[in-house]
């Protein structure tokens, strides 16, 4: 027979949902309390280790400073590294030096010479009236491929390194920050593009000109005569003058610099830009860049006098370069020794012989000869 269920006594069962519902009240404001409980219990703890000689957390800190190595699933030269001290002092270096702050000026000031210079002086023009419409062979198309290529790429550098050195300065009051933003980030694509077919172009123009740049007795003669650039009188010259080798070697040297230092930039970041057998480090991205911006800067200075003496500067140059003839009048003119040796070589092309060469509309001057038929 089934025992008959003892009811409990109403009192007693009140006295339990009371103390229950006590219970799970108190539970729900203590629990979230221990975490200020235990916050306390690590702020004492804090405070001990405060009070004893050495913070290890200062010494983790200083650890990381110095360059102390973690782990990081990014791959790469110094992607371990939380702070690199190098880079705050490249920093404070490539942002406040007096010097390197005001370089940039050497530009402003070259193109000011030379518009002086055009203005007061004027083009150096030939001196014959007529021309002779005989042509003489100068630069052959590869040339010219390497020159204009090289040149194109030159600009292209010049244009995208200066933004990145000076836009903060000069481009974001005119693009605003989100415009400068995604300028700065076009050119630094362009800059990386760029930089390997132009350091191409400059290692072919070494070895192909280094051969008639060596230094001679009559470019110290065309030096002492100023170039002929103030006077009247041509200096002699032969297939180089003084100017052109000048020229030639600081391309061969702060050239070299500047893609030499390039190429540490960029082989740090990108592992498939690399010169066999060596290592480069953060440390030396960052001397390879001062290195690279000065050298950079010189170089551009350098080449506006070198554009201007190509174009506006010098009647007929231009012509050397695009047709890959220049006329008679000019390389007697110009590089007189160079001249007598193509004409006793018979390398000098009668009126018409040379491609594409058509008399009278060189120069605005008159032909000797009338163009044949
Ligand atoms: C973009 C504008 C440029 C123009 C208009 C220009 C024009 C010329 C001309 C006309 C010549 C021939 C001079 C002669 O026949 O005696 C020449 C030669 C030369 N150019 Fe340019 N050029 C320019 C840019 C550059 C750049 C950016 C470089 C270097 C990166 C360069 C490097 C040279 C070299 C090395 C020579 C031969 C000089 C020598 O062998 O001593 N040019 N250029």
């Amino acid at each position: 027979m089934r025992e008959k269920k003892k009811k409990m006594h109403p009192a007693k069962r009140k006295r339990i949902a009371l103390w229950s519902t006590f219970f799970v009240l108190a539970l729900a404001f203590a629990l979230p309390l221990t975490s200020y409980t235990v916050h306390w219990v690590g702020m004492t703890a804090n405070a001990q280790d405060a009070s004893s000689a050495v913070n290890p957390r200062s010494g983790f800190w200083r650890a990381i400073r110095q360059g102390q190595e973690g782990y990081s699933a990014v791959k790469g030269e110094g992607a371990n590294v939380l702070v690199q001290e190098g880079a705050l002092e490249w920093r404070s270096f490539r942002d406040s030096n007096p010097w390197l702050n005001k370089l940039p000026w050497a530009i402003v000031g070259m193109a000011v010479l030379l518009l002086l210079y055009h203005l007061f002086h004027g083009k150096n023009k030939l001196d014959a009236d007529r021309l002779s419409g005989r042509k003489v062979p100068r630069w052959n198309f590869f040339e010219r491929l390497v020159h204009w290529v090289t040149a194109i790429s030159f600009i292209a550098l010049a244009i995208t390194g200066l933004s990145m050195l000076l836009g903060k300065k000069l481009l974001i009051p005119v693009l605003g920050k989100a415009g400068f933003a995604a300028w700065a980030g076009m050119s630094i694509s362009i800059h990386n593009v760029v930089g390997p077919i132009f350091t191409v172009g400059i290692v072919l123009m070494i070895v192909m000109w280094i051969w008639h740049n060596f230094p001679t007795g009559t470019d110290v003669k065309w030096f002492l005569k100023g170039g002929g650039l103030f006077t009247k009188s041509h200096p002699s010259a032969g297939r180089m003058n003084g100017g052109e080798k000048v020229w030639f070697w600081i391309l061969a040297t702060v050239g070299l610099a500047v893609c030499i230092t390039g190429i540490v930039l960029v082989s740090v970041i990108y592992p498939q830009v690399q010169i066999p057998g060596v290592q480069f480090l953060r440390s030396d991205m960052q001397q390879a860049s001062i290195i690279h911006a000065i050298a950079g800067i010189i170089w551009t200075t350098v080449a506006l006098g070198h554009i201007y003496i190509g174009t506006a500067g010098t009647q007929g140059a231009f012509e050397g370069m695009s047709t890959g003839y220049v006329s008679e009048e000019w390389a007697q003119q110009h590089h007189d020794l160079w001249y007598d040796k193509m004409a006793a070589k018979g390398k000098v092309l009668e009126a018409g012989a040379a491609p594409g060469s058509q008399l009278g509309t060189v120069y605005g001057k008159t032909p000797l000869h009338e163009p044949p038929n």
